[in-house]
């Protein structure tokens, strides 16, 4: 991994420390609850393949719930398993009432419909909120499993008194998992959202308007600093990969003088989405038990 940003900058959001705190509150939640239910929240991850990043990411999760003292899960189906297969071990985890929570890793292989695995996760145990019930339950104002990362944005916005309302928001990328929530969720807290994409004409024109940025493409270095506007808080959640490293969609340098508050990658959004996930699966269990 990288050096770790300066985090004694201001500007500099500490994606750690804001997960670090989600983490204590659930660590505590989780306590009462074992206590008075007498079992633990679950969640059962699966992937698929040997993608090294998708890897890494499930170990980060299976830690974090060590960490909180939820159980953890970890099925792996090989890259070559059949779409059948990975309904059927969702379909037997839906069944399982020990089990709170489902996580299927993504990117699932290229010869999966992934639209149709998500949709087998029941939507009680849907902690990553990809399910299109809860989809639509959120496009409709009524959050509850959201999209991790999309939310752990929003719970930085209000850890620094940043209420979005009326704000110009430009989400850049328009994938399910980030770019689409993202935009509605800020729409739901009235900020004026616009939602740019690999077919956008004149990016810049549009990302230079934003009071807040939020850029999920996949393309290392993407923003550059003159296409920020003065004094913008801005979110990258981008993750390239190259000779070990991770780098963001943002170019942190050149960017970092024109804002008011940057998330880097890493140590941003990446850290805050697994504590998301960990309150997700608390919350999922607590609705299951009838806490
Ligand atoms: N791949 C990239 N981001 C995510 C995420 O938030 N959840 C899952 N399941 N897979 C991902």
């Amino acid at each position: 991994m990288e050096p770790l940003p300066d985090v004694t900058d201001p500007r500099v959001i500490d994606g750690r420390k804001i997960a670090q705190s989600i983490e204590a509150n659930v660590k505590n939640e989780v306590g009462r609850f074992t206590e008075k239910h007498g079992t633990k929240p679950a969640l059962a991850t699966i992937l698929v393949g040997e993608h090294p990043p998708s890897k890494l990411y499930v170990k980060l999760k299976h830690w974090a719930c060590k960490r909180v003292g939820i159980v953890s899960e970890d099925h792996k189906l090989p890259q070559e398993a059949k779409q059948e297969e990975i309904i059927e071990l969702i379909e037997t985890l839906n069944r399982r009432p020990e089990i709170h929570g489902i996580l299927v890793q993504l990117p699932l292989p290229k010869h999966i419909d992934e639209r149709e695995v998500m949709m087998q996760i029941a939507p009680e145990k849907d902690v990553d909120g990809f399910n299109p019930l809860n989809m639509g339950k959120m496009l409709i104002g009524r959050e509850g499993f959201v999209p991790c990362t999309p939310k752990g944005i929003v719970r930085a916005l209000e850890e620094f008194n940043i209420n979005p309302q009326g704000m110009e928001v430009v989400v850049v990328g328009h994938s399910n998992v980030v770019g689409k929530p993202a935009a509605i969720m800020l729409l739901n807290r009235n900020a004026t959202v616009k939602v740019c994409h690999v077919y956008t004409k004149d990016l810049k024109s549009h990302t230079k308007e934003a009071d807040i940025l939020i850029v999920a493409t996949g393309v290392r270095g993407l923003i550059k600093g003159d296409m920020v506007k003065e004094g913008a808080t801005v979110f990258d959640v981008g993750i390239t990969w190259f000779d070990e490293k991770v780098y963001g969609d943002v170019d942190f340098d050149d960017v970092l003088p024109k804002v008011k508050l940057i998330s880097p990658v890493p140590g941003g959004v990446g850290p805050m989405t697994i504590a998301i996930l960990m309150e997700h699966t608390l919350m999922a269990a607590r609705l299951q038990i009838g806490d």
